[in-house]
């Protein structure tokens, strides 16, 4: 029987298209490449050049030679991917280490598998069918939908790379005068506290963790309002980190944001960070280089500043911070799922707690539920509130960088209890929930905590004048609603979190001069998502929720909760010339585009975020 042979002159448009869309992708991803590392540069735009003419090719010129080269030369291609993203390359910026997949190489691998697939079956067909118009029309239908969608996602994701290095507010000639590294303490001769924060890789639970002097969290550093703080950071981990001191108004070269006000610290390296602790109250100290990942890995811990009048001498108190277990689900106090503390009948209480928690499934606060004892919420955020009512058992919303101080006097009789700490997660992996048992003896009546009521700092406490809220003018405004969706960003389609529609880097700063007040409206218009604003340097004074103004205490706080569906009226004097972030403290949210910053007139920087630096503040 005479076989007959393959003559190949019929064009696979189908396997064109794909092949082209690849194309498409491999030369829209160039440029990045080119400045990245230039050989990648090259072999994208040659790569992509090859793929045109095969396109070109398998319409003009079908033959089997063309097919059978397409498909040794296509499952090269996708070889060396698959190599790339698993093992790393010889030839690479950094030789054998694995590359991250993004959406614009996927979308490319994915075109060019199925063109492989078309390619086999050309090659299998001894004898080519000769098909009219119309079926051929039909038979490309598929590819000639999808190969451009794919390429569209690629191309999008790929012509919007994550900037190699972007500076938030560059050095100008004649208008910038001022580096942030320069806004550093003065000198002077408080009393000098001084730490040493050693950061290094442990194992908790069979689980990796960072932890700051072997532990998680870190030690609680304790201070007297007025004293010099110098703490030295010293990276044991194997990457890059560096510590924020949230709520504290620090100068800003201490301020610890990688790519802002410092280059992240390399492993080996050490910083020294010093400041004048003038506000008393409750703060927290975190990694602030990708700190998406580091916080909830463990690089957290308290910080607490007592005020000078020691008018709470005979007062326990007790620093709390809420943390992520970490490797799990669960969340802990102080390192443990049951703290004791320790008090007497009699005693008072002033119990400072702090979530330092990523949220859970339901983006919710944490609501902590004090039982046992009436008490009063003395401060928030560190700030203590004017003529605090009691308060029965209530559930105290915090969002992640929250703090509040409840103090109380121990019953005749019983333990006071901490309840309520749960974080909403899958319902197969539910975790436990931690309890803080404050003093012996029989345990609190238990209660429904669900069923009790939120606490509202709104309509609490006692007025006082407050010179930022009562100004009612404001110097410089901005409205910031709250939002997202799926757009291009850092070289992918991928669900971005927004300000006014737009992410970071690309939000305009917030431009201020020295002594201006700023006011600032937040509104978020969602269902469900509750928002942790959060502001770097400066003070919050909350002057309306929803357009009502506070009936209670003046409030002040470095992070506002915006909940569904609220608006919320914060000020603040611009008193510490800077480079200040402003962002979501969900730290998923502030790396999906909810971080922008607040620019001092005439103060630069040098420092840059991006790849090159590898500076990641998020
Ligand atoms: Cu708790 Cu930008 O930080
Ligand atoms: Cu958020």
């Amino acid at each position: 029987m005479v076989q007959r042979k393959f003559k190949g002159t019929v064009p696979s448009y189908s396997a064109a298209l794909l092949t082209l869309g690849a194309a498409a992708i491999h030369f829209a991803a160039a440029p990045a490449h080119f400045s990245e590392y230039l050989p990648y540069g090259v072999f994208f735009v040659g790569l992509g050049f090859i793929q045109v003419d095969l396109a070109v090719a398998l319409v003009l010129a079908p033959r089997r030679r063309i097919y059978a080269a397409a498909l040794i030369g296509t499952l090269t291609v996708i070889c060396i991917w698959l190599l790339s993203r698993t093992t790393g390359l010889p030839i690479a910026p950094q030789p054998w280490r694995p590359e991250a997949i993004a959406f614009p190489d996927f979308a490319a691998t994915l075109l060019e598998a199925i063109a492989c697939v078309l390619f086999i079956l050309r090659l299998r067909r001894r004898t080519p069918k000769r098909r009219g118009v119309v079926r051929v029309t039909l038979r490309t239908v598929p590819a000639a939908l999808f190969a451009p969608l794919l390429a569209f996602g690629g191309v999008g994701g790929a012509l919007s790379p994550m900037p190699d290095a972007y500076n938030t507010a560059p050095y100008v000639a004649g208008q910038t005068s001022r580096s942030v590294v320069d806004l550093v303490a003065h000198d002077g001769s408080q009393p000098l506290k001084e730490f040493r924060l050693t950061a290094s890789q442990i194992t908790v639970g069979g689980h990796k963790a960072r932890a700051y002097n072997g532990t998680v969290p870190g030690p609680e550093l304790r201070v007297a309002q007025g004293d010099r703080v110098r703490v030295t950071l010293v990276n044991h981990l194997p990457d890059a980190t560096s510590i924020h001191w949230h709520g504290i108004n620090v100068p800003d070269a201490m301020d610890g944001v990688a790519g802002i006000t410092q280059n992240a610290v390399p492993p080996g390296g050490t910083f020294t960070y010093e400041f004048i602790a003038d506000q008393a109250g409750t703060y927290w100290y975190h990694s602030h280089q990708d700190a998406m990942n580091q916080i909830p890995d463990g690089l957290v811990g308290s910080i607490v500043v007592e005020p000078k009048d020691a008018t709470t001498a005979h007062v326990r108190e007790y620093s709390v911070l809420v943390h992520a277990q970490p490797g799990s689900d669960a969340i802990e106090v102080n390192g443990t799922s049951s703290l004791h503390l320790d008090a007497a009948p009699g005693d008072t209480v002033r119990l400072r707690i702090t979530n330092g928690a990523v949220p859970g499934l339901d983006l919710a606060p944490l609501t902590p539920v004090l039982v046992g004892a009436p008490y009063v919420v003395a401060a928030l955020d560190g700030h203590d509130l004017n003529g605090p009512q009691e308060l029965g058992p209530e559930r105290i919303p915090l969002g992640m960088g929250q703090r509040a101080d409840l103090m109380f006097t121990m019953p005749e009789t019983g333990a006071v209890r901490l309840l309520g700490l749960k974080r909403v997660m899958f319902p197969w992996n539910s975790p436990s929930t931690p309890v803080v048992t404050i003093g012996d003896g029989p345990a609190p009546a238990s209660v429904n905590v669900a069923s009790l009521p939120r606490f509202d700092f709104t309509q609490y406490g006692t007025p006082a004048p407050d010179p930022v809220a009562d100004a009612g003018q404001y110097d410089v405004t901005r409205e910031i609603i709250l939002g997202g969706g799926i757009a291009f960003r850092n070289g992918n389609v991928d669900f971005t979190d927004t300000f006014s529609g737009m992410t970071s880097p690309n939000i305009p700063p917030i431009r201020v001069r020295e002594g201006q007040l700023v006011r600032l409206r937040v509104v978020n218009p969602s269902d469900h998502s509750s928002h942790p604003i959060h502001i770097h340097g400066h003070v919050f004074t909350v002057l309306a929720k929803n357009g009502h103004p506070l009936t209670g205490s003046p409030v002040h706080t470095d992070t506002v909760l915006v909940g569904p569906h609220e608006t919320w009226d914060v000020a603040f004097k611009a008193d510490n010339p800077g480079i200040w972030m402003l962002h979501c403290h969900i730290l998923e949210h502030a790396a999906a585009g909810m971080s922008m910053t607040i620019n001092y007139d005439g103060v630069s920087t040098p420092f840059t975020m991006g790849s090159r630096s590898g500076n990641v503040p998020e």
